[in-house]
Protein backbone atom coordinates (compact mmCIF):
# COMPACT_ATOMS: atom_id res chain seq x y z
CA UNK A 1 0.00 0.00 0.00
CA UNK A 2 2.72 2.36 1.24
CA UNK A 3 3.88 2.02 -2.26
CA UNK A 4 1.32 2.73 -4.17
CA UNK A 5 1.12 5.71 -1.96
CA UNK A 6 4.57 6.87 -2.73
CA UNK A 7 4.07 6.15 -6.59
CA UNK A 8 1.29 8.60 -6.50
CA UNK A 9 2.51 11.32 -3.95
CA UNK A 10 5.55 11.39 -4.71
CA UNK A 11 5.04 10.75 -8.93
CA UNK A 12 7.02 11.19 -11.17
CA UNK A 13 5.40 14.06 -12.59
CA UNK A 14 6.07 16.14 -9.40
CA UNK A 15 9.54 15.20 -9.01
CA UNK A 16 10.66 16.53 -12.37
CA UNK A 17 9.49 19.71 -11.94
CA UNK A 18 11.36 19.68 -8.75
CA UNK A 19 14.44 17.75 -9.37
CA UNK A 20 16.93 20.06 -9.90
CA UNK A 21 16.14 22.29 -6.84
CA UNK A 22 15.89 18.94 -5.03
CA UNK A 23 19.56 18.34 -6.15
CA UNK A 24 20.60 22.05 -4.72
CA UNK A 25 18.92 21.22 -1.48
CA UNK A 26 20.57 17.74 -0.87
CA UNK A 27 24.17 19.71 -1.63
CA UNK A 28 22.83 22.56 0.81
CA UNK A 29 21.95 19.80 3.02
CA UNK A 30 25.36 18.32 2.54
CA UNK A 31 27.34 21.66 3.35
CA UNK A 32 25.47 22.28 6.11
CA UNK A 33 26.22 19.43 7.78
CA UNK A 34 29.38 20.27 8.46
CA UNK A 35 30.20 21.17 12.47
CA UNK A 36 33.73 22.38 13.95
CA UNK A 37 32.95 19.11 16.10
CA UNK A 38 33.30 15.83 14.25
CA UNK A 39 30.95 13.78 15.66
CA UNK A 40 28.18 16.44 14.86
CA UNK A 41 29.81 16.33 11.34
CA UNK A 42 29.49 12.37 11.46
CA UNK A 43 26.09 12.13 12.66
CA UNK A 44 24.72 14.83 10.28
CA UNK A 45 26.43 12.92 7.08
CA UNK A 46 25.09 9.54 8.26
CA UNK A 47 21.23 11.22 8.67
CA UNK A 48 21.94 12.59 5.31
CA UNK A 49 22.87 9.24 3.83
CA UNK A 50 19.82 7.62 5.29
CA UNK A 51 17.62 9.32 2.85
CA UNK A 52 13.87 10.11 3.45
CA UNK A 53 11.13 11.22 0.87
CA UNK A 54 11.84 14.92 1.33
CA UNK A 55 8.24 15.94 0.93
CA UNK A 56 9.02 18.59 2.67
CA UNK A 57 10.91 20.18 0.51
CA UNK A 58 9.50 18.91 -2.40
CA UNK A 59 6.14 20.87 -1.09
CA UNK A 60 7.81 23.90 -0.36
CA UNK A 61 9.40 23.87 -3.59
CA UNK A 62 6.25 22.91 -5.51
CA UNK A 63 4.80 25.96 -3.63
CA UNK A 64 7.26 28.21 -4.65
CA UNK A 65 6.94 27.25 -8.53
CA UNK A 66 3.31 28.29 -8.35
CA UNK A 67 4.74 31.71 -8.91
CA UNK A 68 7.45 31.40 -11.55
CA UNK A 69 10.91 29.76 -11.66
CA UNK A 70 12.33 28.57 -8.16
CA UNK A 71 14.89 30.85 -7.00
CA UNK A 72 17.82 30.85 -3.98
CA UNK A 73 15.18 31.83 -1.72
CA UNK A 74 13.30 28.58 -1.80
CA UNK A 75 16.28 26.63 -2.13
CA UNK A 76 17.98 27.41 0.74
CA UNK A 77 14.56 26.91 2.44
CA UNK A 78 13.93 23.91 1.28
CA UNK A 79 17.44 22.88 3.31
CA UNK A 80 16.06 24.47 6.07
CA UNK A 81 12.72 22.62 6.23
CA UNK A 82 14.33 19.30 6.16
CA UNK A 83 17.11 19.85 8.59
CA UNK A 84 13.98 20.92 11.03
CA UNK A 85 12.35 17.80 9.90
CA UNK A 86 15.46 15.67 10.45
CA UNK A 87 16.26 17.12 13.83
CA UNK A 88 12.55 16.42 15.46
CA UNK A 89 12.83 12.73 14.22
CA UNK A 90 16.39 12.37 16.10
CA UNK A 91 14.68 13.63 19.18
CA UNK A 92 11.50 11.77 18.69
CA UNK A 93 13.76 8.50 18.12
CA UNK A 94 15.59 9.15 21.54
CA UNK A 95 12.02 9.71 23.51
CA UNK A 96 10.58 6.94 21.68
CA UNK A 97 13.14 4.22 22.11
CA UNK A 98 13.63 3.84 18.22
CA UNK A 99 15.78 0.89 17.25
CA UNK A 100 14.92 1.80 13.55
CA UNK A 101 14.42 4.89 11.13
CA UNK A 102 15.04 5.02 7.43
CA UNK A 103 15.44 1.43 7.52
CA UNK A 104 18.80 1.98 9.47
CA UNK A 105 19.56 1.80 13.25
CA UNK A 106 18.39 4.83 14.24
CA UNK A 107 20.75 7.74 15.53
CA UNK A 108 19.98 6.92 19.33
CA UNK A 109 20.48 2.93 18.92
CA UNK A 110 24.50 3.98 17.17
CA UNK A 111 25.70 7.35 19.34
CA UNK A 112 23.37 7.02 22.25
CA UNK A 113 20.83 9.43 23.78
CA UNK A 114 22.76 12.14 25.01
CA UNK A 115 24.68 12.61 22.09
CA UNK A 116 22.00 12.38 20.14
CA UNK A 117 19.69 15.31 21.67
CA UNK A 118 22.72 17.34 21.03
CA UNK A 119 23.33 16.54 17.49
CA UNK A 120 19.20 17.16 17.15
CA UNK A 121 19.82 20.48 19.11
CA UNK A 122 22.59 21.59 16.68
CA UNK A 123 20.82 20.56 13.60
CA UNK A 124 17.73 22.92 14.92
CA UNK A 125 20.08 25.64 15.39
CA UNK A 126 21.58 25.39 11.85
CA UNK A 127 18.74 25.47 10.51
CA UNK A 128 17.79 28.51 11.72
CA UNK A 129 21.37 30.06 10.99
CA UNK A 130 20.36 29.00 7.08
CA UNK A 131 17.30 30.62 7.88
CA UNK A 132 18.73 33.73 9.29
CA UNK A 133 20.12 34.32 6.25
CA UNK A 134 17.21 35.40 4.06
CA UNK A 135 16.92 38.27 6.89
CA UNK A 136 13.47 38.07 7.06
CA UNK A 137 11.59 38.24 10.46
CA UNK A 138 8.37 36.67 8.91
CA UNK A 139 10.39 33.51 7.83
CA UNK A 140 11.93 33.44 11.37
CA UNK A 141 8.20 33.83 12.91
CA UNK A 142 6.91 30.89 11.30
CA UNK A 143 9.53 28.95 11.88
CA UNK A 144 10.45 29.69 15.49
CA UNK A 145 6.55 29.33 16.08
CA UNK A 146 6.68 25.88 14.18
CA UNK A 147 9.06 24.67 16.06
CA UNK A 148 7.15 25.43 19.76
CA UNK A 149 4.03 24.29 18.10
CA UNK A 150 5.84 20.36 17.71
CA UNK A 151 8.12 20.54 20.63
CA UNK A 152 4.59 21.23 22.08
CA UNK A 153 2.94 18.49 20.43
CA UNK A 154 6.19 16.12 21.29
CA UNK A 155 5.35 16.75 24.98
CA UNK A 156 1.40 16.37 24.39
CA UNK A 157 2.13 12.95 22.59
CA UNK A 158 4.28 12.09 25.86
CA UNK A 159 1.78 12.84 28.61
CA UNK A 160 -0.82 11.07 26.49
CA UNK A 161 1.32 7.55 26.26
CA UNK A 162 0.03 4.37 27.38
CA UNK A 163 -3.75 6.53 27.82
CA UNK A 164 -6.97 4.42 26.09
CA UNK A 165 -9.26 7.17 26.95
CA UNK A 166 -7.52 9.23 23.84
CA UNK A 167 -10.55 11.06 21.99
CA UNK A 168 -10.49 11.79 18.37
CA UNK A 169 -10.13 15.57 19.18
CA UNK A 170 -6.83 14.49 21.31
CA UNK A 171 -5.27 12.60 18.53
CA UNK A 172 -6.12 15.22 15.77
CA UNK A 173 -4.34 17.83 17.96
CA UNK A 174 -1.06 16.16 17.94
CA UNK A 175 -1.51 15.77 14.23
CA UNK A 176 -1.71 18.72 14.10
CA UNK A 177 1.51 19.86 15.84
CA UNK A 178 3.57 16.80 15.22
CA UNK A 179 2.87 16.99 11.18
CA UNK A 180 0.51 19.47 9.71
CA UNK A 181 1.84 22.42 11.27
CA UNK A 182 5.34 21.56 9.18
CA UNK A 183 3.60 21.04 5.74
CA UNK A 184 2.05 24.05 6.21
CA UNK A 185 5.38 25.91 6.93
CA UNK A 186 7.08 24.55 3.92
CA UNK A 187 3.85 25.91 1.43
CA UNK A 188 3.97 29.07 3.28
CA UNK A 189 7.87 29.53 3.21
CA UNK A 190 7.86 28.23 -0.57
CA UNK A 191 5.06 30.93 -0.95
CA UNK A 192 6.41 33.95 0.70
CA UNK A 193 9.95 32.58 -1.42
CA UNK A 194 7.44 33.11 -4.20
CA UNK A 195 6.58 36.33 -3.68
CA UNK A 196 3.21 35.15 -2.60
CA UNK A 197 0.50 37.77 -0.85
CA UNK A 198 -0.39 37.44 2.63
CA UNK A 199 -3.93 35.75 1.64
CA UNK A 200 -2.17 33.36 -0.92
CA UNK A 201 0.41 32.44 1.50
CA UNK A 202 -2.04 31.63 4.41
CA UNK A 203 -4.24 29.84 1.47
CA UNK A 204 -1.34 27.70 0.59
CA UNK A 205 -0.65 26.99 4.41
CA UNK A 206 -4.21 25.74 4.86
CA UNK A 207 -3.89 23.76 1.79
CA UNK A 208 -0.78 22.09 2.93
CA UNK A 209 -2.12 21.38 6.52
CA UNK A 210 -4.49 19.57 5.42
CA UNK A 211 -2.24 17.37 3.34
CA UNK A 212 -0.10 16.95 6.51
CA UNK A 213 -2.71 16.14 8.15
CA UNK A 214 -3.95 13.25 5.65
CA UNK A 215 -0.63 12.45 5.55
CA UNK A 216 -0.28 11.55 8.94
CA UNK A 217 -3.44 9.45 9.16
CA UNK A 218 -2.17 7.35 6.76
CA UNK A 219 1.42 7.35 7.93
CA UNK A 220 -0.63 5.89 11.69
CA UNK A 221 -3.19 3.03 9.36
CA UNK A 222 0.15 2.07 7.39
CA UNK A 223 1.63 1.25 11.23
CA UNK A 224 -0.59 -1.40 11.44
CA UNK A 225 -1.19 -2.55 8.06
CA UNK A 226 2.22 -2.67 6.35
CA UNK A 227 5.99 -3.90 7.08
CA UNK A 228 9.15 -2.57 8.39
CA UNK A 229 10.94 -3.33 5.20
CA UNK A 230 8.54 -0.75 3.32
CA UNK A 231 8.19 1.50 6.09
CA UNK A 232 12.20 1.68 7.44
CA UNK A 233 10.83 0.97 11.12
CA UNK A 234 8.78 -1.58 12.54
CA UNK A 235 5.09 -2.23 11.88
CA UNK A 236 2.93 -2.41 14.89
CA UNK A 237 5.27 0.27 16.76
CA UNK A 238 2.34 2.97 17.42
CA UNK A 239 0.77 0.81 20.10
CA UNK A 240 3.77 -0.85 21.33
CA UNK A 241 5.05 2.50 22.48
CA UNK A 242 1.32 3.43 23.65
CA UNK A 243 0.48 5.44 21.75
CA UNK A 244 -2.93 5.14 20.46
CA UNK A 245 -3.80 6.54 17.11
CA UNK A 246 -7.09 6.67 15.30
CA UNK A 247 -7.60 3.16 13.90
CA UNK A 248 -7.71 2.00 17.73
CA UNK A 249 -10.00 5.12 19.01
CA UNK A 250 -12.36 3.93 17.11
CA UNK A 251 -11.92 0.08 17.90
CA UNK A 252 -12.12 1.13 21.75
CA UNK A 253 -15.48 2.73 20.80
CA UNK A 254 -17.00 -0.44 20.62
CA UNK A 255 -14.51 -2.67 21.80
CA UNK A 256 -15.82 -5.73 24.23
CA UNK A 257 -13.83 -6.11 27.71
CA UNK A 258 -12.02 -8.61 26.71
CA UNK A 259 -10.80 -6.71 23.58
CA UNK A 260 -9.80 -3.76 25.85
CA UNK A 261 -7.79 -5.82 28.16
CA UNK A 262 -5.52 -7.29 25.46
CA UNK A 263 -5.08 -3.83 24.20
CA UNK A 264 -4.22 -2.52 27.10
CA UNK A 265 -1.84 -5.74 27.79
CA UNK A 266 -0.01 -4.68 24.44
CA UNK A 267 0.27 -1.04 25.89
CA UNK A 268 1.56 -1.89 29.27
CA UNK A 269 3.83 -4.66 28.07
CA UNK A 270 5.31 -2.40 25.76
CA UNK A 271 5.13 -6.08 23.26
CA UNK A 272 3.44 -8.35 21.67
CA UNK A 273 4.51 -11.14 23.63
CA UNK A 274 1.43 -11.97 25.57
CA UNK A 275 -1.16 -10.18 23.03
CA UNK A 276 0.28 -11.07 19.47
CA UNK A 277 0.38 -8.35 16.77
CA UNK A 278 -2.22 -10.48 14.91
CA UNK A 279 -4.60 -10.66 17.75
CA UNK A 280 -4.58 -6.96 17.63
CA UNK A 281 -5.24 -6.46 13.98
CA UNK A 282 -8.26 -8.92 14.06
CA UNK A 283 -9.65 -6.80 16.85
CA UNK A 284 -9.40 -3.80 14.54
CA UNK A 285 -10.74 -5.51 11.55
CA UNK A 286 -13.53 -6.77 13.65
CA UNK A 287 -14.47 -3.22 14.43
CA UNK A 288 -13.64 -2.41 10.54
CA UNK A 289 -11.43 0.27 12.22
CA UNK A 290 -8.14 0.01 10.04
CA UNK A 291 -9.21 2.03 7.05
CA UNK A 292 -11.83 3.82 8.87
CA UNK A 293 -9.84 6.72 9.33
CA UNK A 294 -9.83 7.16 5.34
CA UNK A 295 -13.46 8.15 5.64
CA UNK A 296 -12.69 10.77 8.26
CA UNK A 297 -14.14 14.39 6.84
CA UNK A 298 -11.14 15.82 5.92
CA UNK A 299 -11.19 19.02 4.11
CA UNK A 300 -9.12 18.58 1.48
CA UNK A 301 -11.57 18.24 -1.15
CA UNK A 302 -11.16 19.72 -4.75
CA UNK A 303 -14.17 22.11 -4.14
CA UNK A 304 -11.44 23.59 -1.32
CA UNK A 305 -8.61 23.02 -2.52
CA UNK A 306 -9.42 24.08 -5.98
CA UNK A 307 -9.22 27.89 -4.54
CA UNK A 308 -5.70 27.73 -4.07
CA UNK A 309 -4.89 25.78 -7.05
CA UNK A 310 -6.04 28.36 -9.55
CA UNK A 311 -3.42 30.36 -8.61
CA UNK A 312 -3.84 33.45 -11.68
CA UNK A 313 -0.10 34.09 -11.53
CA UNK A 314 0.77 30.28 -12.54
CA UNK A 315 1.67 28.31 -14.96
CA UNK A 316 2.67 25.56 -12.96
CA UNK A 317 -0.60 25.38 -10.98
CA UNK A 318 -0.49 21.96 -12.64
CA UNK A 319 1.99 20.40 -10.34
CA UNK A 320 -0.71 20.66 -7.76
CA UNK A 321 -2.93 18.30 -9.17
CA UNK A 322 -1.08 15.01 -9.03
CA UNK A 323 -0.22 15.81 -5.17
CA UNK A 324 -3.85 16.13 -4.89
CA UNK A 325 -4.94 13.21 -6.94
CA UNK A 326 -1.93 11.37 -5.09
CA UNK A 327 -3.72 12.12 -1.62
CA UNK A 328 -6.89 11.08 -3.26
CA UNK A 329 -5.67 7.43 -3.69
CA UNK A 330 -5.53 7.34 0.21
CA UNK A 331 -8.19 9.91 0.69
CA UNK A 332 -10.69 10.97 3.10
CA UNK A 333 -13.99 10.94 2.32
CA UNK A 334 -15.18 13.82 4.20
CA UNK A 335 -18.72 13.35 3.55
CA UNK A 336 -18.96 11.96 7.14
CA UNK A 337 -18.66 13.82 10.03
CA UNK A 338 -18.46 17.45 10.39
CA UNK A 339 -15.75 19.98 10.28
CA UNK A 340 -15.03 19.63 14.51
CA UNK A 341 -11.69 19.15 14.66
CA UNK A 342 -10.52 20.68 11.65
CA UNK A 343 -8.88 24.37 11.63
CA UNK A 344 -9.97 27.36 10.11
C1 LIG B 1 8.13 10.74 9.41
O1 LIG B 1 7.96 11.54 8.30
C2 LIG B 1 7.40 11.33 10.56
C3 LIG B 1 5.98 11.49 10.25
C4 LIG B 1 5.42 12.64 10.25
C5 LIG B 1 5.18 10.30 9.97
P1 LIG B 1 8.30 10.98 6.85
O2 LIG B 1 7.54 9.71 6.62
O3 LIG B 1 8.13 12.06 5.84
O4 LIG B 1 9.82 10.62 7.02
P2 LIG B 1 11.02 10.55 5.97
O5 LIG B 1 11.62 11.91 5.95
O6 LIG B 1 10.49 10.13 4.63
O7 LIG B 1 11.93 9.53 6.58
C1 LIG C 1 7.09 11.55 14.39
O1 LIG C 1 6.22 11.13 15.36
C2 LIG C 1 7.86 12.71 14.89
C3 LIG C 1 7.34 13.99 14.47
C4 LIG C 1 6.56 14.15 13.44
C5 LIG C 1 7.74 15.13 15.27
P1 LIG C 1 5.97 9.58 15.53
O2 LIG C 1 6.76 9.07 16.68
O3 LIG C 1 4.51 9.33 15.55
O4 LIG C 1 6.52 9.04 14.17
P2 LIG C 1 7.46 7.84 13.84
O5 LIG C 1 6.53 6.67 13.85
O6 LIG C 1 8.50 7.78 14.88
O7 LIG C 1 7.98 8.16 12.46
MG1 LIG D 1 8.48 8.01 16.88
MG1 LIG E 1 4.18 7.02 13.86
Amino acid sequence: MLSKIRQSIVSHEIFELVQADLKVVEREIGVESIASVEAITTINQYLHAGGGKRLRPILLLLTAKLFGPSNETARQLGAVVEMIHTATLVHDDVIDLAKTRRGRPSINVVWGNHTSVLAGDWLYMQAFQVALRERNFHLLDILISLTQMMVEGELLQLERLQRMDISEADYMELVDRKTASLFSACARLGAIAGGADDVTESRLGDFAWNLGMAFQLVDDILDFTSTEKILGKPAGNDLREGKVTLPMIYALQTATVDERRSIETVIQEGNYEQVPFMHVLKILERHHSISAPMNVPMPLQPKHVSPVLRSPTSPLSEPFKPLWRGLQTVSPDRRRRGSDWRRG
